[in-house]
């Protein structure tokens, strides 16, 4: 088994991490953008070639107003910091999900990191913003419904492959290893077309402790397994 080429993190419990100290859950997320970053330059270090990261979901609109603002804000600190880090370490940015949610400066700042990357060949760096997998596979639906309407589709020409080309991942390898923090074992939304064939790896380390030690040790894990992909292995298989 090689290094895993796409990793996505779920990168959950920083309101936990903060309340337990006493602190407001907006602090969680202030540390929990430290270690995105710390993340980020060891995955491109160690040659992974994508990172797709949850910052944002669909659902996460319905919180307080104070931590929806929080979150959009740090978004657009971490970028105007980090884009010329990103630029130097070679990382390309990219985004999915409903950009037309966000606010003007928040989306100033990510086209703003895009156009700057956009020549970099190393890791390919995704934020998940304002993301949901049941809104990118209604809007992949609706794309290819118009085609059928309009008549350069016929229905029957619709398969996996097509729908696939529809994603806002496209046309990103599906992730070989999904990590979610905090000992929650959910995928909430994240990713459901693309996990088909994923490895999980649950981690009880909530996201503002978490290190390259937690890092290394899910991809040593991640090492370990044998992805068959619903076929059998050599071993099993009378064929071979
Ligand atoms: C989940 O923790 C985390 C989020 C909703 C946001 C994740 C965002 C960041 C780490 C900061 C922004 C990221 C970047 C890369 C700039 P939670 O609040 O749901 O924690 P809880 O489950 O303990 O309440």
């Amino acid at each position: 088994m090689s290094l895993p080429e796409h990793i996505a993190i779920i990168m959950d419990g920083n309101g936990r991490w903060a309340q337990m100290r006493s602190r407001p859950r907006t602090y969680g997320h202030i540390k929990g953008t430290r270690v995105a970053k710390k993340i980020i330059t060891s995955c491109s270090r160690k040659g992974i070639k994508y990172l797709t990261l949850y910052a944002f979901s669909s659902e996460n609109w319905m919180r307080p107003k104070g931590e929806v603002s929080l979150l959009m804000s740090l978004l657009k600190r971490y970028l105007h910091k980090e884009t010329n880090n990103l630029v130097k370490e070679n990382i390309f940015f990219e985004t999915i999900g409903d950009l037309s949610r966000l606010p003007e400066d928040v989306l100033a700042a990510i086209a703003k990191a895009k156009k700057a990357t956009s020549q970099c060949t190393g890791l390919r760096l995704t934020f998940a913003i304002s993301y949901g997998s049941r809104w990118e596979i209604a809007s992949a639906a609706k794309a290819l419904a118009r085609q059928v309407a309009d008549g350069t589709l016929d229905p029957e020409d619709i398969d996996e492959s097509l729908l696939n080309a529809q994603m806002h991942t496209y046309p990103m390898p599906d992730p070989d290893l999904i990590i979610r923090t905090s000992g929650e074992k959910r995928l909430s939304n994240f990713l459901m077309w693309q996990a088909a064939y994923s490895e999980f790896y649950f981690s009880e380390t909530l996201w503002p402790d978490f290190t390259e030690l937690d890092l290394d040790l899910a991809i040593g894990n991640y090492l370990k397994r044998e992805r068959r992909f619903g076929a059998l292995t050599t071993s099993q298989n009378p064929t071979h």
